[in-house]
Parts: structure tokens; sequence; C-alpha cells
């Protein structure tokens, strides 16, 4: 069993983001800017973003982190974006979510120029990941992909089930392992809440992708011998050990299931550190493509 090792990829994609800039720097050229938009108090989302413009920093990029009252009207939101949109130094923007339930994701993430769109979420950026064009594919499913890619696993002809189908992750990543690109070309079962025979089902994977949010759902007993785990869940489970009162748990049983597999992701320090570097990898895009179009 092999650990697939997030914090030491993500780092790899990163040093080699940090030379790209200086040399982008040394030719007098902008560099990447990162406007994240953080809505309200959410403990986790706070974690993400200072984690996402720390990352900027690391590399060289620029950042903006705009803070905004979980009482922000709709309007006052979409015009903050407006604004973004307008700002030619700007490159990507990124509303984090979940927001408050007065504000409509959709309306939101129609609002952010599919250029800017950094995350991927955009219907026509979701289109043309669907179609297998070059776009920005969201910042999960694509460091999952960069992860598989840094240890070379063959996912070739490869039975792939995707446990969870939501837009950020278990959808996107169904349409990426089944698609015709390097580390594709799986066959990709995508089980959700009313999958009736998901046991089995996972028993025939050779790649688990877990993506529920159930701390501890995949147990020993639905995994083959030899599979990929891929787990995605990073739930704060109470934990009065903790001087934070509480720890990460993932999606999958990892004391149990991790003897079982060829490789498997640890929580934390597996996919969460490779989604910060994918949405550096798109914001570094979003710069360099300016630079080409002028
Ligand atoms: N919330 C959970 N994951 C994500 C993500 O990838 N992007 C944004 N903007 N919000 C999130």
């Amino acid at each position: 069993m092999q650990i697939l090792n997030g914090r030491e990829a993500s780092q790899a994609i990163k040093d080699q983001l940090k030379l790209s800039v200086a040399q982008m720097a040394a030719q007098g050229k902008k560099v990447p800017h990162l406007a994240a938009i953080l809505v309200g108090n959410n403990g986790a989302s706070e974690t993400y973003v200072n984690a996402k413009v720390k990352a900027c920093e690391e590399i060289g990029f620029k950042s903006t982190l705009i803070r905004a009252e979980d009482t922000i009207s709709s309007l006052r939101l979409l015009d903050t974006i407006a604004q973004l949109n307008a700002d030619y130094d700007v490159d990507g923007i990124l509303v984090q979510l979940p927001l408050p339930q007065h504000i409509s994701d959709t309306e939101v993430i129609n609002a952010v120029h599919p250029d800017k769109d950094v995350d991927g979420f955009h219907p026509i950026n979701v289109g043309k990941m669907v179609l297998g064009q070059p776009t920005y594919v969201p910042a999960t499913p694509y460091g999952i992909m960069l992860l598989i890619e840094h240890y070379k696993i063959e996912t070739k002809g490869k039975h792939a089930v995707v446990v969870g189908r939501s837009n950020i992750v278990g959808r996107p990543m169904s349409i990426l392992l089944s698609g015709a690109g390097a580390y594709g070309n799986c066959t990709v079962t995508l089980c959700h809440s009313h999958t009736t025979n998901l046991k089995e089902l996972c028993l025939e994977a050779d790649i688990i992708v877990a993506a529920l949010g159930k701390p501890g759902f995949i147990k020993e007993d639905m995994v083959k011998e030899g599979a990929v785990i891929i787990d995605v869940g990073i739930t704060r489970v109470p934990d009065s050990s903790k001087k934070s009162g509480f720890r990460l748990s993932g999606d999958v049983d990892f004391e149990k299931v991790a003897p079982k597999c060829s490789y498997i992701t640890p929580v934390p320090g597996g996919v969460g550190p490779m989604t910060i570097a994918a949405l550096m990898k798109n914001t570094f895009r979003a710069c360099a493509a300016k630079h080409h179009d002028r």
C-alpha cells in the first residue's frame, strides 16, 4: 500500500509555478492575480480561503481577499463581482461556497466572467469540460487528476466508482475519469444517495473516489483488494482532545481500508492540498492567456 502524498505532489506543482511566475516577472509581464470573495464567518471556508491566499503569496501571485458580512445583499455581491470582472489586473475570481441562504449560488456562479472563472463553475466552462475542450476544470477533481498523474497511476480501462454527484466534485470527476485525456479512459459508475447496490458497485471498483461528506462511510468490506482509494471527505468531527475542538475526518475508514489498497489518500494531506495546487494552475493559465492575447 502506498500513501498518495498530496502535500508533496502539491509542493512540486507550486515550485514549478513559482519558477514560471519569476520568469514572467523577469520579462516585465504582469504576474497572476487571484481575487477571492469570502461571505460570512464559516470556519471551514475561512481556513480554505486563507490557504488559497497563502499559496498565492508562496508562489509570487498577487491576491486580493474581499470579505463581506453574511447579511450582504445579492445585488451588492453581484456588483462586487462585476467590478472584478472589469478590473484588467484581476485574472481569477473565486467566490467561496457555501453562500448564505438568501443568495443564489447559481446567480453568483453565472456572474463571474468565464475567462476569470478559475473555479470552473460557470456553465460555459462546465460545458467545455464535458466536451473535452480546454477550460478551467474545478479545483478538486482537477487536483485529483494531477495527483493520479503525479503517481503515474494507470487508469485506462479501469472501473472507477465515484460516490457523490455534487457539481463541485463528484459529477466533474466522473466526466474527467471517463474522458479521453491522459489518466482518463475509465469506465465510470456515478453513485449517489439513491443508489441501491452501493456496496456491490464499490466492490467491483478498481478506483473509488469518495466524495459524499460522511465520515468513515467507506468500510473495508466495500473495497476490493488492490483498489485505489481517493478520499475527498474533510468533515469537522467534534474532538475534545484537540485544541481546536475538532478533528478532520475523511469519507473512508482509513485504518481498516488502507491495508487492502494499492494506493490511498490520507485526510488531511491528500486531496486538500491538491485542490490548492489546481486552483493556482488555473489562475496561472488565466494570466498567461492575457499575455498571449496581447
Ligand atoms: N467550497 C468547497 N469547495 C470549493 C471550491 O472548490 N471553490 C469554491 N469557490 N468554494 C468551495
